[in-house]
């Protein structure tokens, strides 16, 4: 009898650990600009990818263009039934600025554009998947950039009322709004290195500007939603970020390890740390260099009181997209052109590679899953006990075959150890989503690389969508709740 109890106690303990606890969520995501086409459908204006791509065929690997990419303008109830398929908690998608205010400003809303983003909505809703709406996954409408973007002050005016229109219309059937995606990237690679649109290259100002706008903007369409809408609709309103985990590459790097994992925190320790404004050590090091080369101020824009306030809380949950790490060290004497936050840090000097053991590796996606659950804990650790939710993960290959083993080996064990950092670490991790529900046009490397749990065969005129083995792979962990 007494054996009896503790086989079943320990039958019950390690179904418990592989299952993921009620209210955890499961969804897939993809982007405007990625999948729509439509580029210039009714009344859209032409977005800073439309233009950066038209005028600059060659900065596109296959020198392809998002003119079309999935058709999901036309063919979004085939991306429904893919995910109703699927069974997925909630769909990721993101509104495209110039489709639903041609101008940019809010003072003419688009009625094409209302009702594409009200059909996908309510499609979703009516086979009982969540949408998860992303405000910004980097299209801007590029007569907002002919003003300067991302790196004029004004910015923060129009985003906000681009936020009321979205929440006025949607916000009735939108519960959980991310308001920027990865301003890591589009600030570093836009506005500094220039290898994203709009194209700017402006290292070490370009991206500073842009990342103080991007955080105000968020911060103030946070505010927003809180005062006018909170009550209401009862929704939650995040921002998520690109987390790499940086690792030390010998012992004696662990320093410098933990100032890359600082300057990860750009956009993070502003909205989650109890003191607000810019992880102080970044501050200063940008401050102190900034002096060295003469500068009469910092070229990171300061943060007023008022504005650190106003930043600090603006988030219901941290939003998290993990896809792999990197080893650290100091880059002394490297001539190679580091870039922020895959190949180094020129602010900090440091150097970024990763480990010849962390396979597969695809490109600058080299597979590391201890990385995830690392990262959480130490976003735990440092912020307390908030919500994350991890709103991508996921594998590009080359090869396009519907067999893609290797992606759900790459998607299992990122599951994996995110369910052992609810389990063992205690971390509040609610939420996961695959990047991406389909392929699509992976920015400057165009139709190549392919991330989807569901092909897409972009030789046929219909864009036939074909679930993978990750498709039913996913399916399966959605439907059981384990791995
Ligand atoms: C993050 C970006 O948000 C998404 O647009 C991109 O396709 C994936 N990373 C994969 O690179």
């Amino acid at each position: 009898m007494y054996w009896l109890v503790v086989w079943t106690a320990i039958v019950t303990w390690c179904e418990a650990a592989s299952k993921f606890p009620d209210g955890f969520q499961f969804g897939t995501a993809t982007s405007a600009y990625q999948v729509e086409g439509g580029w210039n459908a009714s009344d859209k204006s032409p977005s800073i990818w439309d233009v950066y791509i038209h005028e600059n065929p060659s900065a596109i690997a296959d020198h392809s263009t998002g003119d079309v990419a999935c058709d999901s303008y036309h063919l979004w109830k085939e991306d429904i039934s893919l995910a109703r398929t699927l069974q997925l908690n909630f769909y990721r998608f993101s509104i495209s600025w110039p489709r639903l205010l041609p101008e940019g400003f809010s003072n003419n809303v688009s009625e094409d554009g209302t009702r594409y983003y009200n059909n996908l909505i309510n499609g979703l809703l009516t086979v009982g998947i969540e949408p998860v709406v992303t405000l910004y996954h980097w299209d801007l409408p590029q007569n907002l950039q002919d003003l300067g973007g991302w790196t004029n002050s004004k910015i923060v005016d129009w985003f906000v009322a681009y936020s009321r229109v979205a929440f006025t219309l949607f916000g009735d059937r939108v519960k959980t709004w991310v308001t920027i995606n990865e301003p890591t990237s589009f600030c570093n690679v836009g506005y500094e290195t220039g290898i994203l649109a709009p194209g700017i290259t402006s290292p070490g100002i370009g991206e500073y500007l842009c990342a103080k706008n991007a955080l105000l903007s968020h911060a103030k369409a946070y505010r927003l939603y809180e005062q006018e809408f909170k009550d209401k609709y009862k929704g939650q309103v995040g921002l998520t970020d690109q987390h790499v985990w940086y690792e030390p590459k010998t012992p004696f790097q662990e320093q410098n390890a933990q100032m890359a994992r600082e300057l990860g925190q750009l956009y993070t320790f502003p909205i989650f740390s109890d003191i607000g404004g810019w992880p102080p050590n970044i501050e200063s090091i940008i401050a102190r260099n900034s002096r060295a080369e003469k500068f009469s101020s910092s070229r990171l824009p300061v943060f007023t009181e008022e504005e650190k306030k106003l930043v600090k809380g603006s988030a219901d949950f941290c939003g998290v997209n993990y896809y792999t790490s990197r080893l650290v060290e100091k880059a002394c004497h490297q001539e190679q052109k580091t870039f922020w936050p895959l190949y180094g840090s020129p602010e900090l000097d440091l150097a970024f590679s990763y480990n010849s053991t962390w396979l597969p590796r695809y490109n600058w996606l080299a597979s590391y899953p201890p990385g995830i659950r690392r990262l959480l804990k130490s976003l735990t650790e440092r912020y307390g006990n908030i919500e994350i939710k991890i709103f991508e993960n996921g594998f590009g290959t080359s090869d396009a075959s519907l067999n893609d083993t290797i992606r759900v080996q790459y998607i299992r064990d990122h599951l994996e150890q995110v369910l052992l950092s609810i389990t063992e670490d205690g971390v509040n991790v609610t939420a996961y989503t695959a990047w991406a529900l389909i392929d699509n046009f992976e920015w400057n490397s165009g139709f190549k690389p392919r991330f989807g749990i569901v092909h897409v065969d972009y030789n046929d005129p219909n864009l036939k969508r074909t679930p993978r083995a990750s498709a039913y792979y996913y399916a399966d962990v959605i439907k059981k709740r384990e791995i």
